[in-house]
């Protein structure tokens, strides 16, 4: 378990508790205070003022409320969800019976959710899948755990792409083209350039938020760079249907986007095999 997957929790519990919220995470919070209990300090989160945690809430946001709508509209029998961490849309969402949710994560993931939610029941069929993505073998673990290769697959990639290297995120994109049956949708998101440092302005934040931050910079160093998405889609086997950023999203739901975001372009995309 590691704290970025709380990151967007932490997101989530602060949206849901606004007065019109976009979305309502009922579980977020108890992520939240599930990892202060059992496994320790939670870090600095909570500073809605600052510039760094005023860009984590606004884009994780945007995005869930985005990923939200799109999957809703959804008819493919079968949704994959590459790094999950604690999302639970399999809950939330209103999913039909007769979808069924593949959530691929670390194990220590997927164990801390499988522990935070049980006795909470999904309202599709939801299965865990454990890999490590860019290194085991993706296909015969989802295979393994039922997933049907003939059916339309809605794939999701949200927060994931920037944690692989180039080489995995477009080997991924590869060979979840070679597994979508006609009509599936990959949804995604992904940065034009890895972050720097001067990103963010550093010298105004406190010790704390600034070594935070150097820490995003410092795990998303290898991450792909795409400055064309709709091209970076196509060398890897997907149609883009629609490609908009942290910005364009803002203006869909009626919040100002930070000025981050106008620097660090982070993509949100939607293809089709
Ligand atoms: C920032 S979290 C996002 C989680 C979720 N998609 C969301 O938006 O709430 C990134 C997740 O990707 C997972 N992850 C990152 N690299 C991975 C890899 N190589 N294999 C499997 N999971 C990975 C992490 O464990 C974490 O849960």
């Amino acid at each position: 378990m590691t704290w970025t997957s709380l990151l967007p929790v932490w997101a989530r519990a602060l949206e849901t508790r606004r007065p019109r919220p976009l979305f309502i995470d009922p579980f977020a919070d108890r992520f939240l205070a599930a990892y202060a209990g059992e496994l320790g300090t939670l870090p600095q989160l909570g500073v809605e003022t600052s510039p760094l945690w005023e860009a984590v809430f606004y884009g994780v946001t945007m995005r869930t409320a985005y990923f939200d709508a799109a999957l809703r509209r959804s008819s493919a029998p079968q949704i994959v969800v590459l790094g999950a961490g604690l999302d639970t849309r399999a809950y939330r969402l209103g999913l039909a019976p007769g979808v069924t949710v593949y959530e691929v994560d670390r194990a220590t993931t997927l164990d801390f959710k499988e522990r935070v939610l049980a006795g909470e029941q999904p309202t599709c069929r939801r299965v865990p899948v454990v890999a490590e993505l860019g290194a085991d073998d993706l296909t015969g673990l989802l295979k393994s755990a039922g997933f049907d290769h003939r059916l339309p697959t809605v794939w999701l990639a949200e927060a994931l792409l920037f944690y692989l290297t180039p080489a995995q995120a477009e080997a991924l994109l590869e060979e979840m083209s070679g597994l979508s049956a006609p009509g599936s949708v990959l949804l995604g998101e992904v940065f034009e350039r890895p972050y720097r440092e001067t990103d963010l302005p550093v010298e105004a934040m406190d010790d704390a938020d600034a070594a935070t931050w150097r820490q995003f910079v410092t795990a998303f160093r290898t991450s792909p760079s795409v400055p064309v998405p709709a091209a970076w889609l196509a060398a890897h086997g997907w149609t883009a249907v629609e490609v908009t950023d942290q910005v364009g999203l803002g203006r869909t739901f009626g919040r100002e986007a930070p000025s981050f975001y106008e620097r660090a372009r982070d993509w949100i995309f939607e293809g089709r095999s």
